[in-house]
């Protein structure tokens, strides 16, 4: 880490795309590198892994959630933080991965609440899908992810890659790794300050009713 301490927080990382060769994933696997540099340890994954049913309240009363939710779960769960390189689909999300968010958001405890998230994307275009995560960014929130603020968008990531898997520009590839290393001491922090606490109510600002209310509150314990 930047800070010279050793590093003890750990991520699950995963690039949303489905088809083999996504930029989204080449961008993941550099996340991941940078992270391991930095001493965290990572839980690497695929979409595909995740692969869900469209989502149905049927389905869900029938058969229960998904093997696939249920694996994104529990990677949730066992680590202190991830990060997603998402493509844009028609500026916004693909709906494979909402649809997982989806999901997953039927859980009691709701796994996505107070884990920590860095959003990354990858596009041929100029704006490297930066609008998706903006997207992105609002079932995350709403679901109480503590979203880290910057996020990074490689623009024209077609042309963008070394073969050996880095970022050809160098100041871009610095950027990038401070970006992922600022992340990292931010939910190193987090994990450590022993007074944190956090509290997440699904539709703060209601009126209580037994009908709506899901409050979740939590005491991080001293290590
Ligand atoms: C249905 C669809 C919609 C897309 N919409 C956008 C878009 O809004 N903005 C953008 O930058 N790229 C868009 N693209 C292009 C993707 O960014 C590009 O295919 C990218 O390589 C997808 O990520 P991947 O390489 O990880 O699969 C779209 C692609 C598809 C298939």
């Amino acid at each position: 880490m930047q800070s010279g301490k050793p590093c003890s927080t750990s991520y699950l990382i995963f690039g949303a795309a489905l088809r083999e060769g996504s930029l989204n994933a080449r961008l993941a696997s550099l996340a991941a590198s940078v992270v391991e540099q930095a001493g965290g340890a990572v839980v690497h994954a695929k979409m595909s892994d995740f692969d869900c049913p469209s989502y149905d309240g049927d389905v869900e009363i029938k058969d229960g959630i998904p093997a696939g939710a249920d694996r994104f779960r529990s990677k949730l769960v066992s680590t202190d933080g991830f990060i997603i390189s998402s493509p844009e689909y028609n500026a916004s999300m693909p709906g494979v991965l909402k649809n997982l968010i989806d999901w997953v958001s039927r859980y009691k405890p709701q796994p996505l609440k107070g884990r920590h998230a860095l959003l990354l994307s990858a596009s041929p275009s100029m704006a490297g899908g930066n609008r998706g995560l903006w997207a992105l960014r609002v079932p995350f929130e709403h679901l109480g992810a503590r979203l880290y603020p910057d996020m990074f968008s490689l623009a024209q990531a077609h042309e963008a890659f070394t073969p050996d898997g880095n970022l050809a520009d160098t100041k871009l590839q610095h950027w990038f790794e401070g970006t992922v290393d600022c992340f990292v001491e931010s939910v190193e922090a987090a994990k450590h300050y022993p007074a944190m606490k956090s509290q997440w109510i699904e539709f703060l600002g209601e009126r209580p009713t037994p009908a709506t209310e899901r409050v979740e509150v939590t005491e991080v314990q001293p290590v």
